[in-house]
């Protein structure tokens, strides 16, 4: 395994494994004995940098969510994992009642939901210091000063570490980061969007997050990120759900003319290399020169075996130009 520094700050700053491991769906659709052995292997692997939210997943069953992070706790408890292991969680997102979605009914980010909602994240974990909290989604009904407030004083408490932001739009997070840096506050360090190798069109809409956006990480926030050098990016879906070897899973936003060059490139890379195409894509946003860790999802030990050995995997700078330059 490799590792990398997630956050600045002495006191909350942590060394990750550069391949996250996504526990969405751990507790729900994937049953208790086979999480426990992707967790145990992940581990076993050197993987210290496992993902959840205190919505996950609500929409497995019609609940509210908290399976994941109840997954977790329990274990931990069981493998006496401690300081070791970085979980991170988010809030935000959640719905407020059962049979609800964080679309049209989610917790936000008020200061009260903040103080509330990561006590019961602390809770289910079985932690009391949260590694990582992100924003999970915008909230446009709570002024930024509050939820900057809000996050902060769970870190001068000691019940958070680092905190995090998804699926902002980029001049929010700026607008957060610089409210924070004015009062001398923490603020988000940790940046988690949607990418991969693929790109995205922009113009299709989105109903999930509040500014229309599909959650990717786009041109500015990359820009972003070479910007302000301490920043990392957490890379969620990078394999588009299974989408590179199921290509009936293909997102619509990726039914562009310039999918198949970039996926021809990948394919001849994995050829050239003896890889497959998901782990060329990991090995790229692993070894890239902007910050990336990506955060895969697994249901298997044999997918999370696959995504592990992308982490030796190294393209030469020459593979590499070609897979930054095709459009
Ligand atoms: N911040 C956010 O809003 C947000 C949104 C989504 C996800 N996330 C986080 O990101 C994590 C990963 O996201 P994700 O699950 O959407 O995306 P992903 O990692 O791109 O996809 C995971 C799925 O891809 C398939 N897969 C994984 N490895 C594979 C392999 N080696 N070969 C073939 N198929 C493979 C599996 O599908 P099957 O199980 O069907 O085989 C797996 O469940 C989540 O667990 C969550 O922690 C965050």
């Amino acid at each position: 395994m490799k590792y990398r520094t997630i956050g600045t700050d002495p006191t909350t700053r942590r060394e990750v494994s550069v391949l996250a491991l996504g526990a969405m769906l751990f507790g729900s659709v994937t049953d208790e004995t086979t999480s426990f052995a992707l967790l145990d292997r992940y581990v076993e692997a050197g993987g210290n940098f496992i993902d959840t939210s205190d919505n996950y997943a609500f929409w497995a069953d019609g609940s509210q969510g908290g399976q994941s992070e109840e997954l977790l706790g329990r274990w931990r408890r069981s493998r006496g994992i401690g300081d070791e292991i970085v979980i991170a969680t988010k809030l935000g997102a959640r719905p407020l009642a059962p049979g609800t979605g964080f679309v049209d009914n989610p917790e936000g980010l008020s200061a009260k939901v903040i103080r509330e909602s990561a006590d019961r994240s602390r809770e289910r974990l079985g932690v009391s210091t949260l590694d990582l909290l992100y924003a999970h989604i915008e909230d446009h009904t709570v002024e930024p000063q509050e939820t900057v407030e809000a996050f902060a004083a769970l870190v001068a408490e000691g019940t958070v570490g680092l905190l995090g932001v998804s699926n902002h739009a980029v001049w929010r997070v700026e607008r957060a980061r610089a409210l924070a840096a004015a009062a001398g506050l923490p603020g988000y360090e940790v940046l988690q969007y949607a990418h991969t190798h693929l790109r995205p069109r922009a113009d299709v809409p989105s109903g999930l997050f509040p500014d229309g956006s599909l959650g990717y990480a786009g041109p500015d926030l990359i820009g972003y990120l070479k910007a302000e050098p301490g920043l990392t990016l957490v890379a969620y879906s990078p394999l588009l759900r299974g989408a590179y070897t199921r290509p009936a899973r293909m997102p619509a936003e990726f039914d562009h003319p310039g999918t198949p060059a970039r996926l021809a490139v990948l394919r001849d890379v994995a050829r050239e290399t003896g890889a497959t195409v998901n782990q060329v894509v990991l090995a790229w946003q692993i070894g890239g020169d902007l910050p990336v860790v990506p955060l895969a999802g697994v249901s298997s030990v044999a997918q999370l075996e696959e995504n592990l050995a992308a982490v030796d995997l190294e393209l030469t700078p020459e593979q590499r130009a070609r897979l930054d330059a095709v459009h």
